[in-house]
């Protein structure tokens, strides 16, 4: 195995930082925070740091409007506390991977600001201008194109206003993107997670998208666009210099595509975020949000699974920044009741989550507040929210419905209940900050924190660390062939890991009552021991096949 494909064997923790830790005392999580708590992330495990960004921007997309790509946003620190962060996370054997956003810059961005003044300026050409709009939809904020009065033309933002998409087809900016790979190389980051970058190559001419698709009109002109895998090998190319490696996010992709970025001739990227399984509860697809259907999150799994298996490596996760907490999505928090401040399996659901995706094959994300269960936020007014495509969704998708509805929906789906402050302690602010901190903290902070959970063997917290510990020593677990059984079971998740005669069993339910689960006929007369459950150890084990409301157990087996 080339040092460059180290990430197989890795896990990594997203931070964003603006909710992690506040170390200065102004109610805003920064790299202060940061560096206090790199001894707690490397507790946990996990090999690396992914941090979502923190340059300079002016926060309409919170973080993914940048203003500014070679520094640090004021509010988190500077460049000489990042050094210092990156310095003590490499001592303390933790990689650092930063967030590449160059879709779209910030609107306050110097080129914009240039590129606004007219056609004969330098920047000119940073930007995507027209004197007409087609008929596209942004993916945050109405139509794609906004009218700038000082240059007399519309620009494009697939996402919000404040959002202006690049030219990519400039070689300019394509240089500007490698130098911007080349500051933070040259600084020592180990790797990039490459934002919504399936969208950087716009089809020429910038027809319009077809009428009759309901949400984005025109996405099939930009995603995975006509020069994509050219700008991508020359991104690589810098990439490969340094011998750091890429992560790519790709929304909506399907896995015939990812493989494109993924292996053969057009790699260009080690790994991708896919969001099939995000679908389970549709929560993307607004007008038609169902119910939890773990058939389809099963499916979503094994087809990427399968998919990538000796081709491709898969990212595996189930939170982060855009994905509303698990437990209220996937887990006992979807049972919401007003009379309970936790819900009643948020242990077990919270325990049994790590498990179904932490040893399926591929290199798990764990997102900040995940690995103690950290739950969505309900806010009594969607006043209260401060994420841009929250609101648009509230103010236009759910006009129908009424005002309890539509807040219902926030409630499943805003990407705010993804950024409350971390839950620290049940001190005051729950240890986030000493100060009333810029955003609202979840109400249940007294039990959901990292020092209750610190202090309980059968926490979430400690689960999180015993799956990471047992992935990491089991090359099984790692690199072994995946294969599910019972997938149209509507309860048990069940999966194996083979290498050799090794072969780990992982069966998850669920269910928040007990069921009955099958063994599959061709494991029978394999001896198996239990290496790892959900529920304590000293509690009765179930030997008649039924599994505990969100029991997950994880076996080793062998031949006898
Ligand atoms: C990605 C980011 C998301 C951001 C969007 C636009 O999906 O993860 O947070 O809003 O791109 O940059
Ligand atoms: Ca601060």
């Amino acid at each position: 195995m080339s040092s460059r494909e180290e990430y197989k064997t890795e896990s990594y923790y997203q931070i964003w930082i603006r909710s992690f830790k506040d170390g200065n005392g102004d109610g805003i999580g920064d790299l202060y925070g940061v560096y206090e708590k790199l001894p707690y992330v490397k507790s946990l495990g996990v090999d690396g740091i992914w941090f979502s960004p923190v340059y300079p921007s002016p926060n309409a997309d919170f973080g993914y409007d940048i203003s500014d790509y070679k520094n640090i946003h004021p509010d988190y620190g500077d460049l000489d506390q990042f050094k210092k962060v990156l310095e003590k996370a490499h001592e303390l054997g933790l990689k650092v991977i930063m967030d590449l956003v160059v879709n779209h810059t910030s609107d306050e961005h110097p080129w914009f600001i240039e590129s606004r003044k007219g056609k004969d300026n330098p920047y000119s050409d940073y930007y995507i201008w027209r004197d007409r709009p087609n008929n596209w939809d942004s993916l945050f904020e109405g139509k794609a194109w906004e009218y700038d009065n000082k240059r007399g033309q519309y620009y494009l933002h697939l996402f919000a206003k404040k959002q202006p998409d690049l030219n990519m087809d400039n070689p300019k900016v394509r240089e500007e993107v490698k130098s911007i790979l080349r500051f933070w190389l040259d600084m020592g980051v180990d790797g990039f997670r490459e934002d919504v970058i399936n969208f950087i190559s716009k089809r020429e001419g910038l027809p319009d998208g077809f009428p009759f698709l309901p949400a984005a009109k025109g996405m099939s002109h930009y995603k995975d666009g006509p020069h994509i895998h050219e700008y991508m090998a020359e991104f690589r190319k810098v990439c490969d210099e340094y011998g750091c490696f890429q992560i790519g996010e790709g929304p909506m992709t399907s896995v015939g595509t990812a493989l494109k970025y993924l292996s053969g001739d057009t790699k260009s990227l080690d790994m991708m975020f896919s969001f099939d399984h995000m679908m389970a509860d549709c929560l993307y697809t607004e007008y038609i949000h169902r119910p939890f259907d773990l058939i389809k999150l099963k499916k979503a799994f094994t087809r990427w699974q399968n998919a990538l298996n000796g081709k491709a490596w898969n990212t595996l996760y189930l939170e982060n920044h855009d994905h509303p907490r698990i437990i209220s999505r996937y887990g006992d928090g979807r049972y919401f009741s007003p009379k309970r401040k936790i819900p009643k399996y948020w242990k077990e659901s919270g325990k049994m989550l790590a498990a179904s995706y932490i040893f399926q094959q591929g290199t798990p994300f764990i997102y900040q507040g995940q690995e103690i269960g950290m739950t969505n936020i309900r806010l009594s007014s969607i006043d209260d929210y401060v994420d841009v495509s929250s609101k648009t969704n509230y103010h236009t998708y759910h006009l129908k419905d009424t005002v309890e509805e539509r807040l219902h929906r926030i409630h499943i789906s805003s990407r705010d209940s993804a950024r409350t402050p971390v839950q620290w302690d049940d001190s005051a602010h729950a240890g986030f900050s000493t100060v009333t901190p810029w955003f609202y903290v979840n109400q249940n902070y007294d039990v959901v924190n990292v020092r209750a959970e610190e202090d309980d063997p059968d926490s979430i917290l400690n689960f999180y660390r015993k799956c990471l510990a047992l992935r990491k020593k089991s090359r099984t677990l790692i690199y072994g062939q995946y294969r599910e059984y019972f997938p149209r079971d509507r309860h048990i998740y069940m999966y194996s890991r083979t290498m050799g005669d090794v072969m780990y069993l992982i069966i998850c339910s669920f269910a928040r009552h007990r069921v009955h689960v099958k063994f599959p006929k061709d494991l029978k007369g394999m001896k198996k021991k239990l290496i790892l459950c959900n529920y304590p150890e000293n509690e009765p084990k179930d030997i008649n096949g039924h599994f505990r409301p969100y029991e997950a157990r994880v076996y080793r087996m062998k031949k006898s």
